[in-house]
């Protein structure tokens, strides 16, 4: 993929905090910082819960954040009101990891795919609307008289071109793709990524890429980002990650990943994780890690560590990376 150094989007800070009653606060989200650049892909992943889904809706902001910013081509989000926040959120779509749930069952597709056109204004009389959606339907791979059907009467994977369909109705320049693949047949899932690919090199998109597993985000990304427990716990190129991850937390996700050579997968060191994932409630102290960490110290338990380059575009949270 073609990126060059420009931040599209920048983001400090970021927190998104739950009340969940009690008096108990929820950290989904815990001082995350980073920025996307222009055209590339950034992977996210961690286990469920993380706040990856969080991340993606706060950057949006769908949902308003606890603290931090969000700057997209030098302006905040956060702080955005009236029209500047109506035409930033033209600029950031979200695809969603369930078609069927985001596409009211009721609606035709003609009428889903159109909903973003009419809401800011960018059809000129029902011709011209009409048009709009045949072209956008033809860009996912689907056929004009879909036009005229609902959504009950598409498969897993055209639901989610129509998905697709939606978010690239205004045109926009960021994608937050929250699990688009998760929920498919895997026979399916390359077609889509395919698709996704494709939109990006001929409309120049930029994509947070949210996943469960490295697996699935290792070919897409070009940078691939790892959270764990609300926070970010290392960030790094894609192949620099894969090949020299630094995070005692990467490296037991990368474990689980089945490499076909039996040399190769013989060799490799395996962290296994020990223990359940600790309550975001109430988090371990110092690094939210320790409690599965082979590698713990006391240290661990005291200091929080923190999210520093350790190599050239290399980010890890780690005392000892
Ligand atoms: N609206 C909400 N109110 C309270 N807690 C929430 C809310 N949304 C998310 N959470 C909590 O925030 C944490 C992060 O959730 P989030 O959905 O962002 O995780 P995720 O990484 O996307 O998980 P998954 O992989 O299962 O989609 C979880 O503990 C979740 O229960
Ligand atoms: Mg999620």
């Amino acid at each position: 993929m073609k990126t060059n150094n420009e931040m599209l989007l920048e983001v400090e800070g970021l927190k998104k905090y739950f009340d969940v009653g009690n008096g108990k606060t929820l950290k989904a989200v815990n001082d995350l910082s980073f920025g996307i650049r222009q055209g590339e892909t950034l992977g996210m992943v961690g286990e469920s819960g993380c706040g990856k889904s969080t991340a993606g809706r706060t950057i949006l902001r769908l949902y308003e954040p606890t603290a931090g910013s969000v700057n997209f081509q030098g302006q905040n989000i956060v702080k955005a009101k009236g029209s500047t926040l109506k035409a930033l959120r033209r600029e950031m779509q979200m695809i969603f990891q369930d078609p069927y749930a985001s596409l009211n069952p009721r609606w035709k597709v003609e009428d889903l795919i159109a909903e973003p056109i009419d809401i800011h204004g960018l059809a000129n009389g029902a011709k011209e609307r009409k048009m709009q959606v045949e072209r956008l339907l033809d860009r996912v791979g689907l056929r004009s008289e879909h036009a005229r059907r609902y959504p009950h009467e598409f498969s897993g994977g055209q639901r989610q071109r129509i998905g697709i369909a939606r978010a690239l109705a205004v045109n926009p320049k960021f994608i937050v793709c929250d699990e688009p693949i998760s929920a498919l047949d895997v026979s399916i899932q390359a077609q889509v990524v395919n698709l996704l690919q494709d939109l990006q090199r001929e409309m120049g998109l930029t994509y947070l890429f949210i996943a469960h597993d490295l697996a699935m985000v290792k070919h897409i990304s070009d940078r691939v980002a790892v959270m764990y427990l609300g926070k970010m716990v290392e960030l790094a190129e894609s192949e620099e990650l894969y090949a020299n991850p630094k995070h005692p937390y990467t490296k037991a996700l990368m474990s689980a990943i089945p490499v076909p050579d039996p040399d190769v997968e013989e060799s490799k060191e395996r962290i296994v994780l020990t223990g359940d994932l600790p309550s975001p409630v109430s988090p371990p102290s110092g690094c939210h890690f320790r409690t599965r960490c082979p590698f713990a110290t006391e240290k661990c338990a005291n200091e929080v560590p923190i999210f520093r380059e350790v190599e050239p575009n290399h980010w890890a949270a780690c005392h000892y990376a």
